[in-house]
């Protein structure tokens, strides 16, 4: 089994990837947990899949469990089922040192874990991920939230896990566009942070899903070690975590003008990542050729990477809408060439003149 631990502030805590970990849980549970109350948060679709044989082995372990189902959804993620998750912990009169379990992808592990966060002002919280951009983005470092009609994750915290169980198998029942979602997450840190990594993933041995997943237990701990370094140094993103925005920025916007009901938010920081890249490279902060190379790897696991059908100008409004913007200043994150991501203050207005300068063309 690999082992990551990551060191914050608040909580030190291990990342567990293996292969087949699942169906060991209820014995690790049975080891480590004993006579903790377990509230598992699912969404129905995981729920179906996984979550009620999971709940079956842990209640014959001998766990008090309770099934917390929501419709599967990021327009779920809201208050109302904040609310159900906490009706649910009262009702059953969970305590802090109970445990709240996210069975599920992002929507699951950051609903989960506000109400951990916040339920008796902070009660255990493990994150076992099901879909890979949980695995290699979501469940690790805290950052939980809701979305209000205003926004996306707008009410949150940083509260970290206790634990995350992390088991690849479990993407076997992904579909392919699911997994390419979590394939603009895992290629990113390779872009900001692993030349190495970025040149087994654009290597010819890699060309397929399948051929992916051969090595897929070692991608995902590459990917995990990033994101726990960047997070150890800035828990609160205020400085270094923020590189982890790399096409985030323009990623978001479409996300918003589509309502969210549109691209993915991989495919559409795909598309961030290429734009942000020509952009600086045009400004002589990327080396030349990087925007070619980046989207010709985010083509290899079916991404895209043209300018979708969008209105520039509703685009560029979503952007000033960002919540990095501070007071018309942002910081955006890029690449001085594969493997080496930089930070840089900018004004926003400069930045959106130049996002319509490039859109245009
Ligand atoms: N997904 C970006 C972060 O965790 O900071």
């Amino acid at each position: 089994m690999k082992e990551l631990i990551v060191k914050t502030s608040g909580k030190t805590y291990t990342i567990y990837i293996e292969s087949g970990i699942f169906n060991q849980l209820p014995d690790i549970f049975q080891e480590k947990y004993s006579g903790k109350k377990l509230a598992v948060v699912t969404d129905n679709n995981v729920f179906n899949i996984y979550g009620n044989t999971f709940i079956e082995k842990l209640q014959q372990k001998g766990f008090f469990v309770i099934p917390i189902i929501f419709e599967a959804g990021e327009k779920n993620k809201n208050l109302t089922t904040l609310t159900e998750i906490y009706d649910a912990l009262a009702e059953h009169a969970f305590t802090r040192s109970d445990i709240v379990v996210a069975l599920g992808g992002g929507v699951t592990g950051d609903m989960a874990g506000l109400a951990a966060a916040t339920f008796l002002r902070g009660m255990g919280y493990i994150q076992i991920p099901t879909t890979l951009l949980a695995m290699v983005d979501s469940s690790i470092g805290g950052k939980v939230a809701v979305d209000l009609p205003q926004g996306k994750n707008l009410v949150g915290s940083f509260y970290q896990p206790d634990a995350v169980y992390t088991d690849p198998m479990l993407l076997e029942t992904l579909d392919d566009r699911c997994f390419s979602d979590g394939m603009a997450e895992l290629v990113k840190h390779s872009f900001i942070k692993d030349i190495e990594l970025y040149k087994q993933l654009v290597s010819d041995d890699v060309y397929d899903r399948k051929s992916v997943s051969k090595n897929l237990d070692e991608y995902i701990f590459t990917s995990c070690n990033i994101k726990r370094i960047v997070v150890e140094e800035d828990e609160k993103d205020n400085g270094i975590r923020q590189l982890l925005n790399f096409g985030h920025t323009i990623g978001h916007a479409i996300e918003r003008v589509q309502n969210y009901s549109g691209l993915s938010h991989g495919e559409a920081i795909s598309i961030g990542m290429v734009l942000i890249t020509r952009l600086t490279e045009g400004m002589g902060l990327t080396e030349k050729g990087e925007a070619e190379k980046i989207t010709a790897a985010l083509k290899k696991f079916s991404l895209p990477t043209k300018w979708p059908d969008l209105n520039i100008p509703d685009v560029i409004k979503a952007i000033s809408l960002d919540k990095k913007n501070r007071s018309g200043r942002i910081t955006l994150s890029y690449i001085e060439r594969i493997g080496q991501g930089r930070l840089i203050e900018t004004d926003l207005k400069e930045l959106e003149d130049k996002i319509h300068g490039i859109l245009k063309d």
